[in-house]
Protein backbone atom coordinates (compact mmCIF):
# COMPACT_ATOMS: atom_id res chain seq x y z
CA UNK A 1 0.00 0.00 0.00
CA UNK A 2 1.44 3.09 -1.26
CA UNK A 3 1.98 5.47 1.97
CA UNK A 4 0.11 8.43 2.22
CA UNK A 5 2.73 11.95 2.66
CA UNK A 6 1.18 15.05 4.35
CA UNK A 7 2.32 18.20 4.32
CA UNK A 8 2.41 21.03 7.22
CA UNK A 9 -1.01 22.33 6.21
CA UNK A 10 -2.75 18.76 5.84
CA UNK A 11 -1.60 17.97 9.29
CA UNK A 12 -2.74 21.45 10.65
CA UNK A 13 -6.34 20.98 8.97
CA UNK A 14 -6.58 17.66 10.58
CA UNK A 15 -6.04 19.08 13.86
CA UNK A 16 -8.40 21.13 13.50
CA UNK A 17 -11.33 19.25 12.53
CA UNK A 18 -10.73 16.94 15.50
CA UNK A 19 -10.72 20.16 17.47
CA UNK A 20 -14.28 20.97 15.52
CA UNK A 21 -16.10 18.09 16.09
CA UNK A 22 -15.14 18.13 20.15
CA UNK A 23 -11.71 15.73 19.88
CA UNK A 24 -9.50 18.21 22.93
CA UNK A 25 -7.29 16.51 24.47
CA UNK A 26 -4.54 14.39 22.50
CA UNK A 27 -3.22 11.30 24.77
CA UNK A 28 -0.33 8.65 24.49
CA UNK A 29 -1.41 5.27 22.90
CA UNK A 30 0.68 4.12 26.14
CA UNK A 31 1.12 5.57 29.66
CA UNK A 32 4.00 8.05 30.04
CA UNK A 33 4.49 8.90 33.30
CA UNK A 34 6.19 11.94 32.17
CA UNK A 35 3.75 13.06 30.06
CA UNK A 36 0.91 15.31 30.58
CA UNK A 37 -2.43 15.11 28.34
CA UNK A 38 -1.95 17.80 25.90
CA UNK A 39 -4.81 20.01 25.12
CA UNK A 40 -5.52 20.46 21.56
CA UNK A 41 -6.00 24.21 22.23
CA UNK A 42 -2.78 24.53 23.52
CA UNK A 43 -1.22 23.08 20.85
CA UNK A 44 -3.16 24.91 18.43
CA UNK A 45 -2.15 27.52 20.38
CA UNK A 46 1.48 27.53 19.76
CA UNK A 47 2.87 30.22 17.39
CA UNK A 48 3.49 28.05 14.21
CA UNK A 49 0.21 26.50 14.52
CA UNK A 50 -1.82 29.82 14.19
CA UNK A 51 -1.07 30.09 10.50
CA UNK A 52 -3.51 30.55 8.08
CA UNK A 53 -6.31 27.42 7.62
CA UNK A 54 -5.93 25.55 5.06
CA UNK A 55 -8.48 26.01 2.21
CA UNK A 56 -9.93 22.45 2.67
CA UNK A 57 -10.88 22.85 6.03
CA UNK A 58 -12.97 26.80 6.03
CA UNK A 59 -13.26 27.93 9.45
CA UNK A 60 -16.39 27.53 10.42
CA UNK A 61 -18.26 29.90 13.45
CA UNK A 62 -17.25 26.63 15.64
CA UNK A 63 -13.28 26.63 14.72
CA UNK A 64 -13.21 30.18 14.70
CA UNK A 65 -14.49 31.38 17.86
CA UNK A 66 -12.48 28.58 19.89
CA UNK A 67 -9.28 29.17 17.90
CA UNK A 68 -9.88 32.62 19.29
CA UNK A 69 -10.24 31.33 22.38
CA UNK A 70 -7.24 29.01 22.08
CA UNK A 71 -5.07 31.58 21.37
CA UNK A 72 -5.79 33.40 24.63
CA UNK A 73 -4.88 30.08 26.50
CA UNK A 74 -1.19 31.44 27.65
CA UNK A 75 1.16 28.86 26.60
CA UNK A 76 3.21 27.32 28.95
CA UNK A 77 6.76 26.07 27.66
CA UNK A 78 6.35 25.65 23.67
CA UNK A 79 2.95 25.30 24.07
CA UNK A 80 2.70 22.53 26.30
CA UNK A 81 2.05 21.93 30.08
CA UNK A 82 5.21 21.58 32.04
CA UNK A 83 5.87 17.75 32.37
CA UNK A 84 4.88 15.89 35.50
CA UNK A 85 8.08 15.71 37.69
CA UNK A 86 9.89 11.91 37.56
CA UNK A 87 8.74 9.71 40.48
CA UNK A 88 11.66 10.18 42.23
CA UNK A 89 11.43 13.81 42.24
CA UNK A 90 7.75 13.61 43.19
CA UNK A 91 7.09 15.23 46.80
CA UNK A 92 7.16 13.13 49.31
CA UNK A 93 4.01 14.20 50.87
CA UNK A 94 2.68 11.23 49.03
CA UNK A 95 3.84 8.97 51.92
CA UNK A 96 1.55 7.40 54.01
CA UNK A 97 3.30 9.06 57.30
CA UNK A 98 2.40 12.28 56.06
CA UNK A 99 -1.23 11.26 55.04
CA UNK A 100 -1.61 9.86 58.77
CA UNK A 101 -2.62 14.12 59.21
CA UNK A 102 -6.16 13.97 57.46
CA UNK A 103 -8.32 13.05 59.49
CA UNK A 104 -11.83 12.58 58.21
CA UNK A 105 -12.85 11.13 54.91
CA UNK A 106 -13.89 14.57 53.20
CA UNK A 107 -10.18 15.56 54.12
CA UNK A 108 -8.90 12.79 52.16
CA UNK A 109 -11.34 13.37 49.56
CA UNK A 110 -10.27 16.80 49.48
CA UNK A 111 -6.54 15.82 49.01
CA UNK A 112 -7.22 13.66 46.79
CA UNK A 113 -9.07 15.76 44.43
CA UNK A 114 -5.80 18.21 45.01
CA UNK A 115 -3.97 15.83 43.80
CA UNK A 116 -2.55 17.14 40.24
CA UNK A 117 0.57 15.08 39.75
CA UNK A 118 -1.01 12.13 39.20
CA UNK A 119 -1.51 11.76 35.80
CA UNK A 120 -5.02 9.81 35.94
CA UNK A 121 -6.34 12.86 37.27
CA UNK A 122 -6.28 14.97 34.04
CA UNK A 123 -7.83 12.58 32.01
CA UNK A 124 -10.45 10.88 34.15
CA UNK A 125 -14.09 13.35 34.34
CA UNK A 126 -14.52 12.51 37.90
CA UNK A 127 -12.99 11.28 41.31
CA UNK A 128 -14.47 8.11 41.90
CA UNK A 129 -13.74 8.38 46.13
CA UNK A 130 -16.46 5.81 47.28
CA UNK A 131 -20.39 4.87 47.88
CA UNK A 132 -22.63 3.21 50.37
CA UNK A 133 -22.19 3.97 53.88
CA UNK A 134 -18.36 5.15 55.84
CA UNK A 135 -19.82 3.86 58.98
CA UNK A 136 -20.34 -0.34 58.17
CA UNK A 137 -18.44 -2.70 58.96
CA UNK A 138 -18.06 -4.46 55.74
CA UNK A 139 -15.15 -2.22 53.41
CA UNK A 140 -15.32 -3.58 49.71
CA UNK A 141 -11.97 -2.83 47.76
CA UNK A 142 -12.52 -3.35 43.67
CA UNK A 143 -10.01 -2.54 41.13
CA UNK A 144 -10.57 0.46 38.74
CA UNK A 145 -13.56 3.07 38.05
CA UNK A 146 -14.86 2.08 34.26
CA UNK A 147 -16.86 4.04 31.99
CA UNK A 148 -19.96 4.49 34.05
CA UNK A 149 -18.20 5.40 37.24
CA UNK A 150 -15.90 7.63 35.71
CA UNK A 151 -18.97 9.36 34.69
CA UNK A 152 -20.61 9.04 37.58
CA UNK A 153 -18.17 9.63 40.08
CA UNK A 154 -19.20 6.53 42.33
CA UNK A 155 -17.98 3.27 42.41
CA UNK A 156 -19.97 0.27 40.96
CA UNK A 157 -22.85 1.62 38.90
CA UNK A 158 -22.41 0.20 35.72
CA UNK A 159 -23.35 -4.10 35.60
CA UNK A 160 -20.36 -5.57 37.37
CA UNK A 161 -21.96 -3.02 40.10
CA UNK A 162 -25.15 -4.33 39.47
CA UNK A 163 -24.25 -7.45 39.55
CA UNK A 164 -22.02 -6.58 43.15
CA UNK A 165 -25.71 -5.07 44.21
CA UNK A 166 -27.29 -8.69 43.82
CA UNK A 167 -24.41 -10.66 45.82
CA UNK A 168 -24.43 -8.66 48.17
CA UNK A 169 -28.40 -8.86 48.74
CA UNK A 170 -27.61 -12.76 49.07
CA UNK A 171 -26.08 -12.22 52.37
CA UNK A 172 -28.76 -9.02 53.30
CA UNK A 173 -26.01 -6.90 52.74
CA UNK A 174 -26.56 -3.77 50.61
CA UNK A 175 -25.13 -0.13 50.45
CA UNK A 176 -26.45 0.54 53.79
CA UNK A 177 -25.04 -1.78 55.19
CA UNK A 178 -21.19 -1.81 53.08
CA UNK A 179 -18.78 0.99 51.82
CA UNK A 180 -17.14 0.66 48.66
CA UNK A 181 -14.50 1.98 47.13
CA UNK A 182 -11.47 0.80 44.55
CA UNK A 183 -7.98 0.51 44.65
CA UNK A 184 -7.61 4.19 42.38
CA UNK A 185 -10.23 6.37 42.37
CA UNK A 186 -9.85 8.06 38.73
CA UNK A 187 -10.19 5.62 35.31
CA UNK A 188 -7.25 5.12 33.68
CA UNK A 189 -7.58 6.63 29.79
CA UNK A 190 -9.64 4.08 27.60
CA UNK A 191 -9.56 1.51 30.66
CA UNK A 192 -5.95 0.87 30.18
CA UNK A 193 -4.43 -1.37 33.25
CA UNK A 194 -2.61 1.23 35.39
CA UNK A 195 0.83 1.45 35.71
CA UNK A 196 3.07 0.12 38.61
CA UNK A 197 3.89 3.98 38.83
CA UNK A 198 0.27 4.87 39.14
CA UNK A 199 -0.75 2.19 41.85
CA UNK A 200 1.92 3.51 44.00
CA UNK A 201 1.19 6.51 43.84
CA UNK A 202 -2.40 6.54 44.60
CA UNK A 203 -2.06 2.89 47.11
CA UNK A 204 -1.57 5.61 50.37
CA UNK A 205 -4.72 7.21 49.61
CA UNK A 206 -6.02 3.77 50.11
CA UNK A 207 -4.52 2.60 52.91
CA UNK A 208 -5.29 6.08 54.76
CA UNK A 209 -8.99 5.21 53.16
CA UNK A 210 -9.11 2.26 55.15
CA UNK A 211 -7.82 3.57 58.32
CA UNK A 212 -10.32 6.24 58.33
CA UNK A 213 -13.44 4.39 57.83
CA UNK A 214 -11.81 1.44 59.93
CA UNK A 215 -14.35 -1.01 59.26
CA UNK A 216 -14.75 -4.44 61.19
CA UNK A 217 -13.39 -6.46 57.78
CA UNK A 218 -12.32 -6.17 54.18
CA UNK A 219 -13.17 -7.95 50.72
CA UNK A 220 -10.89 -7.02 48.17
CA UNK A 221 -12.49 -7.87 44.72
CA UNK A 222 -10.39 -9.00 42.14
CA UNK A 223 -6.67 -10.01 41.27
CA UNK A 224 -5.47 -6.34 40.66
CA UNK A 225 -6.54 -5.09 44.37
CA UNK A 226 -6.17 -8.61 46.32
CA UNK A 227 -2.73 -8.91 45.17
CA UNK A 228 -1.88 -5.15 46.27
CA UNK A 229 -3.23 -5.35 49.58
CA UNK A 230 -2.24 -8.85 50.28
CA UNK A 231 1.14 -8.36 48.85
CA UNK A 232 1.34 -10.86 46.84
CA UNK A 233 2.02 -12.71 42.97
CA UNK A 234 -0.66 -15.21 43.19
CA UNK A 235 -3.34 -15.37 41.08
CA UNK A 236 -7.31 -14.43 42.30
CA UNK A 237 -8.35 -18.22 42.43
CA UNK A 238 -5.38 -18.73 44.63
CA UNK A 239 -5.63 -16.22 47.37
CA UNK A 240 -9.38 -15.76 47.48
CA UNK A 241 -11.30 -17.62 50.22
CA UNK A 242 -9.17 -16.88 52.80
CA UNK A 243 -9.36 -14.91 56.00
CA UNK A 244 -5.59 -12.69 55.85
CA UNK A 245 -4.79 -10.62 58.99
CA UNK A 246 -3.49 -7.56 56.60
CA UNK A 247 -2.22 -4.34 58.14
CA UNK A 248 -2.86 -1.38 56.32
CA UNK A 249 -0.32 0.72 57.60
CA UNK A 250 -1.60 1.78 61.32
CA UNK A 251 -0.68 -1.52 63.09
CA UNK A 252 -4.34 -2.76 63.42
CA UNK A 253 -4.68 -6.33 61.60
CA UNK A 254 -8.42 -5.89 59.82
CA UNK A 255 -9.49 -9.70 59.00
CA UNK A 256 -9.60 -9.44 54.71
CA UNK A 257 -10.88 -11.58 52.27
CA UNK A 258 -10.21 -11.49 48.66
CA UNK A 259 -12.88 -12.99 45.78
CA UNK A 260 -13.74 -12.59 42.39
CA UNK A 261 -14.68 -9.57 40.75
CA UNK A 262 -18.28 -9.42 39.25
CA UNK A 263 -17.06 -8.31 36.49
CA UNK A 264 -14.73 -11.30 35.95
CA UNK A 265 -17.76 -13.16 36.75
CA UNK A 266 -20.26 -11.66 34.20
CA UNK A 267 -17.61 -13.08 31.74
CA UNK A 268 -16.92 -16.43 33.37
CA UNK A 269 -20.91 -17.32 35.09
CA UNK A 270 -19.71 -20.39 36.16
CA UNK A 271 -17.23 -19.31 38.80
CA UNK A 272 -20.17 -17.52 40.38
CA UNK A 273 -20.07 -20.64 42.83
CA UNK A 274 -16.65 -19.67 44.24
CA UNK A 275 -18.08 -16.16 44.81
CA UNK A 276 -20.77 -17.02 46.79
CA UNK A 277 -18.59 -19.44 49.04
CA UNK A 278 -16.44 -16.44 49.67
CA UNK A 279 -19.61 -14.20 50.27
CA UNK A 280 -20.75 -16.74 52.63
CA UNK A 281 -17.55 -16.95 54.75
CA UNK A 282 -18.21 -13.43 54.74
CA UNK A 283 -21.94 -13.78 56.42
CA UNK A 284 -20.33 -16.24 58.78
CA UNK A 285 -17.80 -13.72 59.81
CA UNK A 286 -20.07 -10.69 60.62
CA UNK A 287 -22.67 -13.51 62.13
CA UNK A 288 -25.66 -12.83 59.24
CA UNK A 289 -26.71 -16.11 58.93
CA UNK A 290 -29.51 -17.00 60.32
CA UNK A 291 -28.83 -20.29 61.63
CA UNK A 292 -25.00 -18.77 63.23
CA UNK A 293 -27.38 -16.00 64.51
CA UNK A 294 -29.52 -19.49 66.45
CA UNK A 295 -26.65 -21.13 67.40
CA UNK A 296 -24.18 -18.14 68.49
N1 LIG B 1 -14.90 -2.32 38.52
C1 LIG B 1 -14.30 -1.93 39.67
O1 LIG B 1 -13.37 -2.58 40.13
N2 LIG B 1 -14.75 -0.86 40.29
C2 LIG B 1 -15.76 -0.13 39.83
O2 LIG B 1 -16.12 0.85 40.47
C3 LIG B 1 -16.38 -0.54 38.64
C4 LIG B 1 -15.95 -1.64 38.00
Amino acid sequence: MPTQIYDRSDLIAMLRYQFEIGIDEALLDFPDPLASPVELSELLATKNMTGDLPAKIPAGPIIGSMLEKATKVAPSQNGRRAASPTLAARPSSHNINDLSKIASLADLRASLAALDVCPLKHTASNLCFADGNPGARVMIIGEVPGRDEDRMGVPFVGFAGQLLDKMLASISLDRESAYLTNMLPWRPPGNRTPTDEEIAMLTPWLFRHVQLANPDVILLLGGAAAKLVLGSQDGILKLRGKWYDTDFGDGVMRPTLASLHPAYLLRSPAQKRLAFDDLLLLARHLNLLVADNKSG
